[in-house]
C-alpha cells in the first residue's frame, strides 16, 4: 500500500482524457488499493485516476459517515440522468475552494467492477454529485470549469500564491497553511472534497 501524490490545479495533466482500463490484473488491484489509501488520508469522498496521474479510467469513491463503503468504477458511463441539483463541492485537486455547482440530480451509471464484470447502478444524493464529479475528472474535466473565468483565474492565482509561499516558508506560508488545513478539516467542508 502506498498514497500516491495528487495533481494539483492548475496542472495540465489534470485535462488528460483517461484511456479504457482493458486489463484486470494485479496491478489494477495494487492501484484501486492504493487510491482508496489516497483518498482516506486526505480525506476525501472520491478519488479518479487522474488525479494522481494515472489516466486510465477508473474512479473510487466513500460517502458514508463511517467511511466503511467503499464502490469502484472502472470505465464508468452515465446511461440516464433525471433532474437537476445545485451542490457544494470542492475537490482534492482544487483545495480549499468550495462552490456550488448544478449537476443531475439522478444517474443511473453502468461500470465495470475490480474483475471486469460488469453491472448498473442508480445514484442520488452525494454520491450522484460525486460520480458526476469523477467521471469529469476522467475527461480532464474540473468543476471550476463550471464557474465564470473571472472566478476560475481568482482560485487559480490563490492556489498558486499559497503554493508559493508555501515553498518560500516562512510565518506567511504557515499561517496560509494553517488556514488551508483548518477549511480542510471542517466537517462540513471535508464531506464535499472529491
Ligand atoms: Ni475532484
Amino acid at each position: 500500500m502506498a498514497q500516491l501524490s495528487i495533481l494539483e490545479f492548475p496542472d495540465p495533466r489534470l485535462r488528460t482524457h483517461a484511456k479504457p482500463v482493458r486489463d484486470f490484473d494485479a496491478a489494477l488491484q495494487q492501484l484501486i488499493a492504493d487510491m482508496f489509501e489516497t483518498m482516506y488520508a486526505a480525506p476525501g469522498i472520491g478519488l479518479a485516476a487522474t488525479q494522481v496521474n494515472i489516466h486510465k479510467a477508473l474512479l473510487v469513491m466513500d460517502t458514508s459517515q463511517e467511511k466503511n463503503q467503499p464502490h469502484v468504477y472502472i470505465n464508468p458511463e452515465i446511461i440516464a440522468r433525471d433532474g437537476l441539483e445545485v451542490s457544494e463541492e470542492g475537490c482534492l485537486s482544487v483545495p480549499s475552494v468550495f462552490e456550488e455547482v448544478q449537476r443531475a440530480a439522478r444517474v443511473r451509471v453502468r461500470a465495470q467492477n475490480v474483475d471486469g464484470s460488469p453491472f448498473e447502478r442508480d445514484l442520488e444524493g452525494l454520491e450522484a454529485v460525486c460520480l458526476q464529479h469523477e467521471i469529469d475528472h476522467l475527461a480532464g474535466k474540473l468543476f471550476v470549469d463550471y464557474l465564470s473565468s473571472l472566478k476560475r483565474d481568482r482560485i487559480r492565482r490563490k492556489l498558486e500564491k499559497e503554493r508559493r509561499e508555501r515553498a518560500e516558508g516562512g510565518a506567511a506560508a504557515g499561517a496560509a497553511a494553517a488556514r488551508a488545513a483548518s477549511e480542510h478539516s471542517s466537517g462540513r467542508a471535508a464531506a464535499r472534497v472529491i
